[in-house]
């Protein structure tokens, strides 16, 4: 039996889920509706390998200006702007790129440049929207996943969906993890879910773990309260 090599998330309470973290490489599908705190789970990741010397890659596929996503983020203690401007942690924009292979170009040449250890793609819905949903971007997650495997990376790809969506999406399929973020309204309050629904290689934990979100960033609990 060959050890898988895993990448501690940095989330508190997760990685106790996935026998010690995320199997390296994969490609980890972040599914939730808005607001369930996805691109939370995955930049906190992304900047705790980042104080570890990391390589951290965030790729923006939404045309949002990068100021306004740096501010949301900044609210958070774990977001530290010395790494950023350290180059530990870097940005990249995708959102103007309108065909298959131009993205593939473009996100394979700046991996081989930065060599990261961990990416974000936040997230593939207007990617999606933009190839449409048929051949030319299955093609591309396709070839995307598969040529991040040789990169021995974590890459957290980000998708809008809710969990009875999640068997139409390709990537389901095609990812090597999925963890699912929701939310209920209990007692005219939102609480907040985590599940991991697959992690190969893994003997993950099943159902579902509450959550928190403070400033502090995302926290798992050890149980569903
Ligand atoms: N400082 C904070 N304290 C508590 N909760 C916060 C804070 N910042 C954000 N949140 C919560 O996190 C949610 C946003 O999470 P986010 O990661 O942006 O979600 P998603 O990417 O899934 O849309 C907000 O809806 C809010 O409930
Ligand atoms: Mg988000």
């Amino acid at each position: 039996m060959v050890p898988i090599e895993r990448l501690g998330s940095g989330i508190p309470g997760l990685d106790e889920m996935l026998e010690g973290g995320f199997p390296i490489p994969s490609a980890i599908l972040l599914g939730g509706e808005p607001g369930t705190g996805k691109t939370t789970l995955a930049v906190q990741s992304l900047f705790y390998g980042a104080r570890q010397k990391e390589i951290g890659l965030y790729i923006t596929a939404v045309s949002e200006p990068w100021w306004v996503i740096q501010k949301f983020l900044s609210q958070y203690d774990f977001y530290s702007q010395k790494l950023i401007e350290a180059g530990v942690v870097q940005f990249l924009d995708i959102s103007e790129i309108e065909n298959e292979e131009e993205i593939l170009v473009k996100l394979m040449n700046n991996v081989k440049r930065i060599q990261p250890k961990r990416i974000i793609i936040d997230s593939i819905n207007p990617i999606r929207s933009r190839l449409g949903d048929g051949e030319e971007y299955r093609e591309l997650m396709y070839d995307l996943l598969s040529s991040l495997k040789g990169y021995g990376c974590v890459t957290m790809l980000i998708c809008e969906t809710s969990y009875s969506d999640l068997s139409k999406l390709s990537e389901a399929y095609l990812s090597d993890g999925i963890i699912i973020l929701s939310y209920r309204e209990i007692e005219s309050s939102r609480k907040k879910y985590l599940e991991v629904l697959k992690m190969r290689g893994t003997d993950h934990t099943t159902g579902m773990r509450s959550v928190n979100i403070s400033k502090k960033g995302l926290l798992v609990y050890p149980e569903l309260r």
